[in-house]
């Protein structure tokens, strides 16, 4: 039998701070409108688009240089070849590391693959036994709650709009997820000592979960979620500090080359939310990431990927300059552009840039993107057991299945790899907040959450000094090879928090 996880039966109290107390007490800094995850996709809310307005035409001009003409052949003929990689190799083009390789150490081919990818699968570290028990007290805490729980689609929820059961703060705080996070965010460098993050201390980001059912119907045909990036749209181009991140790729010529997806410098003043979306992450997420609770394979509802980083985020930000001439029509009759690079030229006259709405994520498909080929590249997650973590980089393209043709469930929690910024440490005093009071974490969107749900996790349920830490309800140490930056943001962290 599953050992079940319930709150009554395991809460010892420990000490809150007197200020942590009083932080309880004050109101929280999310004013957020109820919503879903539908909220932030342009393709599953009902909104009509506006067109973009033509200041975005005079973006493109004064990005634009002469030299991306050739910048945009290079990356077009390596897409070329990498997309028949992919295609060849299928689930094999993601990497995979074995969670006993992460404590013995990984291997530098293992780590150029996993940063070539832009996303790995952890096998193992958490038995089948803890996952499988984190969704059955999932499932035992939503049906005491039911009448007030929110989440995706409405009528048959399967993306649960929850942050703070036992089973999230379990996971959260598991010593194998934490493990992996440190290996994840160990990838990750500064180009300046001075920049405030540390990467060795690793902070907790509350996010949702999934347990999604087999298909009856092809309702999630209709409303899947479709290849995107997370953390913005038009802010890659439009904001001043998210476009520093792909500056080489703006320079034109072969410059595009030496794209560092994994400086963390440039990105901790990027901002990503310039039109204030719900549901979008306002934090520093070097790794997006989720822990199984099922076993699930191709078909079955899972996540689809596209490994090639800093080739696909090369396309992604060139893309908007240019347009096709010439169109193929295939045998269906269906008109698509050539693909050659001769049949593209400059186009700085169309404010859109493919993809983007204001206040939504970057989304892909074949008319947006075509060179992607995602038909072909992208690529579904192998089979995973309960217990496997799977993370791609917050540039990595991905998607969810839109059809689950399997038999048991696919379920996830969301869990990404968050490293301790400014920010993230003033993210991290109103997430506490919200746990205190039971309400969705700041990101995302607002109402009473679970603040009236019975069994919800508490700070009392968090046993171990390094998953307080992780919550924002311990002090942080100061690794003894600390940055100067890392050391200024821990002091300052704890200021912020204690
Ligand atoms: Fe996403």
């Amino acid at each position: 039998m599953l050992p079940v996880l319930t709150r009554s039966s395991r809460l010892r109290p420990i000490l809150i701070s007197r200020h942590l107390a009083t932080v309880a007490q004050a109101s929280i800094s999310s004013s957020k409108p109820e919503g879903s995850i539908a909220d932030v996709f342009a393709s599953l809310s009902d909104t009509n688009a506006e067109p973009f307005p033509a200041r975005f035409a005079d973006l493109k001009k004064k990005l634009w240089k002469d030299e991306l003409l050739e910048s945009w052949r290079q990356v077009l003929a390596d897409l070329n070849q990498e997309v028949e990689i992919i295609a060849q190799k299928q689930q094999e083009a993601i990497p995979e590391v074995a969670y006993s390789d992460l404590e013995k150490g990984v291997s530098p081919e293992k780590i150029a693959e996993i940063k070539k990818a832009g996303s790995v699968i952890v096998r193992g570290g958490v038995s089948k036994a803890e996952a499988l028990a984190w969704k059955q007290s999932v499932i035992e805490y939503t049906a005491a709650n039911k009448p007030l729980v929110r989440g995706f689609p409405a009528d048959d929820i399967q993306f649960f709009e929850l942050y703070n059961s036992v089973a999230q703060s379990s996971a959260r705080t598991h010593r194998s997820i934490l493990r992996a996070q440190e290996f994840l965010l160990s990838l990750w460098h500064t180009s300046s000592p001075a920049s405030l993050v540390s990467l060795k201390t690793p902070i907790s980001y509350f996010d949702r979960l999934r347990i999604r059912n087999p298909d009856l119907n092809d309702e999630w045909a209709v409303r899947g979620l479709g290849p995107h990036i997370d953390g913005g749209s038009i802010e890659h181009w439009e904001d001043h500090n998210l476009r520093k991140c792909f500056k080489e790729i703006l320079e034109g010529g072969s410059s595009w080359r030496l794209h560092d997806p994994y400086d963390a410098t440039p990105r901790l003043d990027a901002k990503h939310d310039l039109y204030g979306a719900p549901n979008k992450c306002s934090i520093f997420r070097p790794w997006q990431g989720w822990t199984s609770m099922s076993t699930t394979g191709p078909g079955e509802g899972t996540l689809r990927l596209l490994p090639m980083l800093s080739l696909a985020t090369s396309y992604m930000m060139l893309r908007p300059f240019f347009k096709p001439t010439r169109f193929i029509s295939s045998a269906d009759g269906k008109r698509a552009p050539s693909l050659e690079a001769d049949d593209w030229v400059p186009d700085l006259e169309d404010p859109e840039f493919p993809g983007s709405r204001l206040g939504k994520t970057q989304e892909m498909n074949v008319d947006t993107h075509p060179h992607l080929q995602l038909a072909r590249a992208m690529v579904s997650v192998p089979t995973v057991e309960p217990g496997d973590q799977v993370y791609w980089h917050c540039d990595c393209i991905h998607a969810v299945e839109s059809q689950h043709k399997g038999k048991g469930d696919s379920s996830v929690l969301y869990i990404p790899a968050v490293p301790l910024t400014m920010y993230n440490a003033r993210y991290l005093a109103n997430q506490r907040n919200a746990f205190l009071h039971g309400y969705p974490s700041p990101d995302f969107p607002g109402g009473e959450g679970e603040s009236r749900f019975t069994g919800r996790a508490t700070p009392e349920d968090i046993k171990t000094l390094a998953g307080r830490r992780l919550l924002g309800l311990a002090p942080f140490e100061t690794p003894a090879d600390a940055t100067e930056g890392a050391r200024k943001v821990i002091e300052e962290a704890n200021k912020i928090l204690f």
